[in-house]
Formats: C-alpha cells, structure tokens, sequence
C-alpha cells in the first residue's frame, strides 16, 4: 500500500476540484491498478451525488471507496482509509476557513487546480500560504486551459513568481470532463484514447512521481 492523502484545494469555487478528484482516483484505478478512496468534505455534495449516479447506474466501483466526512472528521477518515488504499483523495469546499486547515494538515500532498485567469491567480495565493505553513507538499494543476491562449503564458510566469510546482500536464477545456460525470463516469472510462486520456494517464503518472 502506497498509504498517501492528496487535498484537493482552493478558496475559489468551480475551478475544478470534484472534477480533477474524480478523474485522478480513477486514473490510478485504471492506470496504476491502485486502491483509491475519495472523501467528500463539502456540503454541496457534488463528489456523492457523482458516486450515487455511478452506484445506481450499477458502474462497477472496483477498488473504490467513497467516504464523506466535515473538514475536521477528514482528518481521522483519511488516517482510518489510508491503511488499506494507496491514496485518499479529499475533495474539499470552494472557501477557505480556519477549519480547512485539518484536511490540508492530513495531506502528503495539496493539490490546487486554478484556470489561466487572473481572478483564479488571486485566489490561489491564500490555499498555498496555509498549505506553505503546514509545511506540506504542494502542487497547481493548471485546468480548463485552452492551449491557444496567451493567458497560458501569463499563467506560468505567475506559477514561477509563487515559486510553487505546477503539474507539467495541463488540463485543457473538454466537454468530456463535465458531461462524463453527468453519468457517474469519467472522461476515461468514456473514451478509450483521445487528448482527455492522454492527459489524466499523464497526470496520474506525474502526481505519482511527487509522491513517491
Ligand atoms: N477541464 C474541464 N473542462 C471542461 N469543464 C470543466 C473542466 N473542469 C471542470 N469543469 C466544469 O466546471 C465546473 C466546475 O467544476 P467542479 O465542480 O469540478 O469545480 P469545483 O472546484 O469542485 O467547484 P466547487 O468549488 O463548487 O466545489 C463544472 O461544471 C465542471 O463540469
Ligand atoms: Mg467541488
């Protein structure tokens, strides 16, 4: 057992969260043959109603465990999942709190998707000061990008200046991410190769390598 806990965090909301945590853990279900655990902290739900669907849709849930839990309860829950999953995945609520800092201090890795925007760039800075305090591991994953985009650059050169990793893989802006989970599925398992493929198989292998 790998036994790591990813946070997936950002005082912004809809920047991505759910859709990367869902798309990660089943990336390394699928490329990585690993046992994932998600655990859903936010009160909107988003990450059980996409396990309800996918339950009563009778998607086989192999060596996934979904698990909700407050801020605080992810604490003790991921310290419980750990011990029989390589990864915990913790999707968390789009504000930050004082009462974020439990999910981030039970992580081996926080994991903060933002958009090429600068509205998302001011939001970050916030998430990666509490996360720089505890001291963790922490990473930007660059999502909903359009490759094109000369906000892309802008988006690199403020990554530098926080001095922060970032995820080489860019997640770009697919129908596929939204609208496979609509169905209690992923853009992987609704396509069998493709930019969306490519990319979350990318992701899995590069996250693993910051947690090894
Ligand atoms: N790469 C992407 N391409 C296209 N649509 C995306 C992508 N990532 C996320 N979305 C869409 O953006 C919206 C917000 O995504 P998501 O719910 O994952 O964000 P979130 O950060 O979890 O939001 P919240 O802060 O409300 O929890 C959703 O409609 C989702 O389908
Ligand atoms: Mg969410």
């Amino acid at each position: 057992m790998l036994s790591k806990v990813i946070t997936i965090s950002q005082q912004k909301g809809g920047t991505g969260k759910t859709t990367l945590a869902v798309h990660l853990a089943m990336g390394f279900i699928k490329y990585h043959n690993f046992k994932v655990a998600v655990v859903d902290t936010d009160p909107q739900g988003s990450l059980g109603k996409w396990f309800m669907i996918r339950s009563e849709n009778k998607i086989a849930n192999d060596n996934l465990t979904f698990k909700t839990a407050s801020l605080w309860g992810a604490q003790y829950e991921s310290k419980t999942l750990k011990k029989d999953h390589d990864v915990v995945i913790i999707d968390t609520p789009p504000k930050i709190e004082s009462d974020a800092r439990p999910s981030i201090e039970a992580s081996d890795l926080v994991l903060i998707p933002m958009s090429p925007s600068h509205v998302d760039f001011w939001a970050t800075e916030a998430i990666i000061d509490i996360a720089k305090k505890a001291n963790k591991k922490i990473m930007i994953q660059i999502n909903r990008a359009n490759q094109r985009s000369k906000l892309i650059i802008k988006t690199n050169d403020y990554i530098k200046s926080l001095n922060v990793p970032s995820v080489e893989t860019i997640i770009g802006n697919r129908q596929i991410y939204a609208s496979s989970m609509g169905e209690g599925k992923t853009a992987i398992e609704k396509q069998r190769k493709g930019s969306a493929v490519d990319e979350i198989k990318k992701l899995s292998d590069q996250i693993l390598s910051e947690l090894n």
